[in-house]
């Protein structure tokens, strides 16, 4: 008989609150600086699952009472037209954050664009300045995803200290501040990625399991301890044939089905990590709309 009875953590109701808790703070911003807080967002081309993104962080953004703007540039925009923007964005007071969409296509440079935000207005939290900040413990503003993370964990499990944490994926956005974040909770941080070996003795000893990987179901029951807290971030869309003839379905970096059979808690995808993005960017906005404007709120 399998125990098919792992927790599935409701990152969609969390993130719902999350919003709530917000929406006080964004009346009282609103009433002092005379307008709610604004974001800036910026896409270049038209790539399906970034336009996808960027809506849904726009319909979001509204519809808790803030201000977005989108901007939106053809894909053979060069990198000065872009850069130009970005500073048209920092120079204006209306604005509180700004959002640069990724991927850009490839004759920009991602790192030029990301470095010529304002770090006080940089919601995503990419800045060198605010990586800098997370590494070495100083507020700032932190990037969505592993934020959202480590909010649902602290949901899940309470306090993180002393919990064996393994990440698989050592990227900027996710896998390297989400490391900086946890070792701030007092956990035991591994970050394992493509060149670790024995990738799976490692895995196998997490009591909190995070996979940003971006391959579709990798992490198999094998890799995971009895008992643990999985979190996965990726976002998959693989063929769906059983739906019909060229449909798709999103799937994460984790084999669900597998490693519910294992694990205590899970999240899914969609419905897992995905809403907590989007909730911890409206938090930021609200911070950065806060911080810049001398308005005191809730949280830091
Ligand atoms: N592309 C994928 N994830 C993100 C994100 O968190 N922020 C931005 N700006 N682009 C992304």
């Amino acid at each position: 008989m399998s125990s098919n009875n792992a927790n599935i953590i409701d990152g969609k109701a969390f993130s719902n609150h999350l919003i709530e808790t917000l929406i006080p703070d964004i009346k009282t911003i609103s009433n002092i600086i005379g307008r709610p807080p604004t974001l800036a967002v910026i896409l270049v081309g038209e790539d399906s699952a970034s336009q996808v993104y960027v809506r849904n962080k726009i319909r979001q953004t509204e519809a808790a009472g803030m201000i977005s703007i989108e901007h939106r540039l053809s894909a053979d925009t060069d990198e000065k037209t872009l850069l130009a923007q970005v500073k048209a964005l920092n120079d204006d007071d209306k604005i509180d954050g700004i959002l640069v969409q990724l991927p850009l296509p490839k004759h920009i440079n991602e790192h030029s664009v990301i470095q010529a935000i304002n770090p006080e207005k940089d919601v995503d939290g990419f800045h060198v300045v605010n990586a800098g900040k997370l590494a070495t413990g100083l507020a700032g503003l932190v990037p969505c995803t592993p934020l959202g993370c480590v909010l649902l964990l602290r949901e899940t499990l309470g306090d993180l200290s002393g919990f064996n944490a393994v990440i698989i994926g050592r990227s900027n956005i996710v896998g390297k501040p989400l490391g900086q974040l946890l070792l701030a909770e007092n956990a035991s941080v591994t970050i394992v990625h493509s060149r670790t070996k024995n990738i799976e003795d490692l895995t196998s000893q997490a009591d909190i399991l995070i996979a940003a990987i971006g391959r579709p179901e990798m992490v198999k029951s094998s890799w995971i301890k009895k008992g643990a807290c999985v979190i996965d971030v990726g976002i998959n869309r693989i063929p769906a044939p059983e739906k019909g003839v060229g449909k798709f379905r999103l799937v994460g970096d984790v084999d669900f089905a597998q490693a519910c059979l294992v694990a205590d808690s899970i999240t899914p995808v969609p419905g897992g990590v995905g809403p907590m993005t989007i909730s911890c960017l409206l938090r930021n906005t609200v911070l950065a709309a806060a911080q810049r404007k001398g308005v005191e709120i809730g949280f830091k």
